[in-house]
C-alpha cells in the first residue's frame, strides 16, 4: 500500500491547478445511462472513483473511452470522458462494486427511468456515517415506482414508466436530489422536487441534463420543477472546478504562510468559506485565470464555524479548517451538522500534537505552539487531506498511510503541492 511521506515547515508559492470536481463529475456520468447518445465530459479529474465507475457504467452496458489531454495542454487539465449507453443491457448494480463507491448506488435513478426496473446493491454505511438512503427510496415511490428489498438489494420496478410527482425532501440531500432529479426527466408529466440540495454540483448536472434535452425550472434554487420527455439526446459538458480541491488547498498555503495562485477556482461557489478564510486572517481575492491566496495577518486567528447544506459551510471542508485551526492563537469551535460521525480525523490529528476536545457535535480547537510529524493513518477521503495539511508544518516527517482514501478525491495530489514547494514524497509499497 503507498504511503506519503512529509517534512514540515517548506512555505508554498506558486500555482495550483484545480481539477473538475469529484462530486460533479461521478453524476454527470451516470446521467449519461438516461440516453442512448453520447455524452461527452470534458475536464475530468483522473481520480480512482472516476475509474470505478467507469467500470460500472461498463457493467451496466455502456461504452466509455478517454481521450487523453491535448497536446501542450496544461499538465492537470481535465481528461475528455465520452460515455455511450446505446443499450443498457444489465439493470443490476453489484454489491462488490457500489460497497466501494457509494455514488454508483444513483444509477438506480436513470435505471428505472430509462429501462422502467433496477436491481441495485444497498450502498452501507461507510466511515462518516450510516449514509441511509430513504430519501431516495420516497422519492422514486413519489414517482410510481414499486420498491422492494432483496438480499441487501433495492428492486425497483416502474411498469408503463415513471410519472411525475411531489417530492418534499425532509432533510438536504445531495444524492437523493441527484436521483429524483435524473429519474424525473424521462417520468411522464410534472415532477417538484421541494427542499432540493442547492450544491454546485448538482446545479452542474442540471446544466447537463438541460443540454440533453431536459425541461427543468428552479435550477440552483431548493424547488426544482421537471417536465418529462420523452427522450434525452447526447451534448457536450465541461466539469465543474472543484471547490472542496479549492478549499483544501487554500487552507494548506495558509497553513504554512504561503502565497499561491489557484487556477481555474471558481470563488462564487465557495461565498460561505471565503468568509471564514477572512475571519481567520487568510487573504483570498480573484485575479485573472484564478483565485490567490496569501496568509494575511501574522497568525491564524481562531473561529466558529458550523457546517450547512449549501451555501453554508461545507461539510467536506470541516476536516481541513480543523486542522488549519490547530495552529491558530486560541481556540476555534467547529460543529458537524451533516454527518454523525465525521471526526475520525481528531484521533490522527492528535498524534501530531494536536489539542482537540470533542462534545457531541462540536469540536474545540486550542490552537498550540507547535505540531511534530508522526506515522498518521487515513480514515476517510477528507480526513486523509486534514493530515496533509498539518504535515505541512510539523515539525519532523509524518508518514500517511492508507493513501488509497486521498487517490479517491485529489488528482496527484504529491504532485501538485512539491510544485509549490511541499516536501512531499508518495512512497510505493
Ligand atoms: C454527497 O454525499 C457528497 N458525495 C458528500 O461528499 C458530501 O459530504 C455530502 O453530499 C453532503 O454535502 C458525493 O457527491 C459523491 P447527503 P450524499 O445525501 O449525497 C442524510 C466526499 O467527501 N440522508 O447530502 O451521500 C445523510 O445521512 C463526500 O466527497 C438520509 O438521512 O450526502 C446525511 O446525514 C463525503 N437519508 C445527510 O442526509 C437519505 O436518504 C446529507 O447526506 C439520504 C441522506
Amino acid at each position: 500500500m503507498d504511503r506519503i511521506l512529509i517534512r514540515g515547515g517548506n512555505v508554498l508559492c506558486g500555482n495550483i491547478h484545480i481539477s473538475g470536481a469529484k462530486n460533479a463529475a461521478l453524476p454527470l456520468m451516470i446521467a449519461a445511462l438516461l440516453t442512448d447518445e453520447p455524452l461527452t465530459l470534458t475536464n475530468m479529474p483522473r481520480l480512482a472513483d472516476v475509474s470505478l465507475l467507469r467500470k460500472i457504467l461498463r457493467n451496466q452496458g455502456a461504452d466509455t473511452t478517454l481521450a487523453g489531454k491535448k497536446a501542450g495542454s496544461n499538465p492537470f487539465a481535465g481528461d475528455t470522458v465520452r460515455i455511450h449507453a446505446r443499450e443498457i443491457t444489465d439493470t443490476t448494480a453489484p454489491y462488490e462494486l457500489v460497497s466501494r463507491m457509494r455514488a454508483s448506488f444513483w444509477v438506480l435513478g436513470p435505471l428505472l427511468a430509462r429501462c422502467h426496473e433496477a436491481r441495485v446493491s444497498l450502498p452501507g454505511g461507510c466511515a462518516i456515517g450510516t449514509r441511509p438512503v430513504d430519501f431516495y427510496l420516497k422519492a422514486l415511490e413519489a414517482m410510481g415506482a414499486e420498491i422492494g428489498m432483496d438480499a441487501g438489494y433495492v428492486v425497483a420496478r416502474a411498469p408503463g414508466g415513471l410519472k411525475g410527482g411531489r417530492i418534499v425532501f425532509p432533510k438536504v440531500s445531495v444524492g437523493a436530489t441527484h436521483v429524483a432529479l435524473m429519474a424525473a426527466t424521462l417520468a411522464r408529466g410534472e415532477t417538484v422536487i421541494e427542499n432540493a440540495a442547492r450544491e454546485p454540483e448538482v446545479t452542474d448536472v442540471a446544466e447537463c441534463l438541460v443540454k440533453m434535452g431536459a425541461q427543468i425550472g428552479g435550477i440552483g434554487t431548493s424547488t426544482l420543477t421537471i417536465q418529462g420527455v420523452e427522450r434525452l439526446h447526447g451534448a457536450e459538458h465541461p466539469v465543474l472546478a472543484d471547490r472542496i480541491e479549492t478549499g483544501t488547498y487554500a487552507m494548506a498555503a495558509a497553513m504554512t504562510g504561503g502565497d499561491v495562485l489557484l487556477t481555474g477556482a471558481r470563488a462564487d461557489t465557495l461565498d460561505a468559506f471565503i468568509a471564514v478564510m477572512d475571519e481567520a486572517g487568510v487573504s483570498i481575492s480573484m485575479e485573472e485565470g484564478g483565485m490567490r491566496v496569501r496568509r494575511a495577518a501574522e497568525a491564524i486567528r481562531p473561529v466558529s464555524v458550523e457546517t450547512r447544506p449549501y451555501p453554508g459551510f461545507p461539510t467536506d471542508l470541516q476536516a481541513q479548517i480543523m486542522a488549519l485551526m490547530t495552529r491558530a492563537a486560541g481556540t476555534s469551535t467547529i460543529r458537524e451538522t451533516i454527518f454523525e460521525n465525521r471526526f475520525m480525523h481528531v484521533q490522527e490529528l492528535a498524534r501530531l500534537g494536536a489539542d482537540i476536545t470533542l462534545n457531541g457535535d462540536t469540536a474545540l480547537v486550542h490552537g498550540v505552539e507547535g505540531l511534530t510529524g508522526a506515522p498518521v493513518m487515513a480514515t476517510d477521503l477528507r480526513a486523509s487531506v486534514s493530515l496533509v495539511i498539518a504535515a505541512l508544518v510539523a515539525n519532523g516527517e509524518t508518514e500517511l498511510n492508507r493513501v488509497y482514501h486521498l487517490d479517491r478525491g485529489f488528482e496527484t495530489l504529491e504532485k501538485k503541492l512539491a510544485a509549490v514547494g511541499a516536501d512531499i514524497e508518495r512512497v510505493s509499497g
